[in-house]
């Protein structure tokens, strides 16, 4: 196995029943696929499920006519859907595919730290269209926080000070973007959920007020504490940048932040990007 699957089991394993604590942020996910789905049946793909801690499956189930699980973590995606008693024909199940479609090539950086050329490499993959063998168009896809654990691997590997890493990271970011409108039909939405910060480097973040959320949101931003590749305000001008996903794209919006419970010990601000196909 992978190490850095290992670590990813570690991590599911370590919230796996967290199930309560997860309620605040389940509601705000649902709310979201409720409301780009506004009533429609068809066909979501959840990418990065996992232990399905965020998502209602008995209640997706009959909003929409098919539902694909997607995450490396073949374990975690079996115990998640068996804890919601979801019957395993219910879903689709796509356990194994690492959705970077580097890390098994920067994997080897752990022991040999890379030259330029092998960090080339690396970016010149992650340019490649990613082929992850599911072949269906869907109408909603949803990135479900599994971003910063994609950006967290080149952060680990070459350091948060490496003069490169921001470049690694952004390129990991575009290619995400990139491999869910790949997934998307036309007029498809993506949702994109993913974390701001952390009550590790935010303490203020266990105290604020639901109603304080937002300024505090605006007031990490301005003073650039966001975990790497998070910032919001650099997502849409990054997808109108990119030639393939402007070409792709009709409309986008970002929510409002909510602060999502992790366990009794941390927590963090998330929030969602949403964008449609044409
Ligand atoms: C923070 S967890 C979220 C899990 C689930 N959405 C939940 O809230 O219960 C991130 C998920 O992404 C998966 N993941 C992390 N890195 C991945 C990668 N490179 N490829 C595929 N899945 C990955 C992990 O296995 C984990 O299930």
């Amino acid at each position: 196995m992978s190490s850095i699957l290992k670590v990813q089991r570690k991590r599911n394993l370590s919230t796996s029943q967290h199930w309560d604590y997860y309620e605040g942020h389940r509601q705000q996910v649902m709310s979201l696929l409720e409301e780009v789905s506004a009533g429609k049946k068809g066909r979501l793909c959840i990418l990065g499920a996992g232990n399905c801690n965020d998502i209602e499956l008995p209640a997706l189930v009959e909003r929409f006519d098919e539902i694909h699980l997607v995450d490396w973590d073949a374990d975690s995606l079996q115990e998640g859907i068996k804890k919601q008693g979801i019957a395993r024909e219910s879903v689709v199940l796509h356990t194994g595919i690492e959705l970077t479609g580097i890390g098994h090539y920067i994997e080897r950086w752990k022991k040999t730290p890379p030259s330029n050329r092998d960090i080339d490499q690396g970016i010149s993959l992650l340019s490649e269209p990613l082929d992850v063998g599911i072949d269906t168009a869907f109408d909603v896809v949803l990135s479900s926080s599994l971003l910063t654990q994609l950006i967290e691997l080149p952060i680990a590997l070459l350091g948060s000070n490496h003069s490169r890493t921001e470049e690694v990271v952004l390129k990991i970011r575009a290619a995400h973007f990139r491999l869910m409108a790949s997934l998307m039909a036309a007029r498809g939405t993506g949702v994109l959920v993913t974390e701001l910060i952390s009550s590790n480097t935010c303490k203020e973040l266990f105290q604020c007020p639901e109603d304080r959320l937002s300024e505090l949101y605006y007031q990490l931003i301005e003073e650039q504490r966001y975990f790497q590749g998070t910032n919001p305000k650099t997502l849409i001008p990054a997808l109108l940048e990119d030639p393939f996903m402007s070409s792709q794209i009709a409309e986008t919006k970002l929510t409002a932040p909510w602060r999502w419970l992790l366990g009794p010990e941390r927590s963090f601000l998330a929030y969602g990007f949403v964008f449609r196909k044409k």
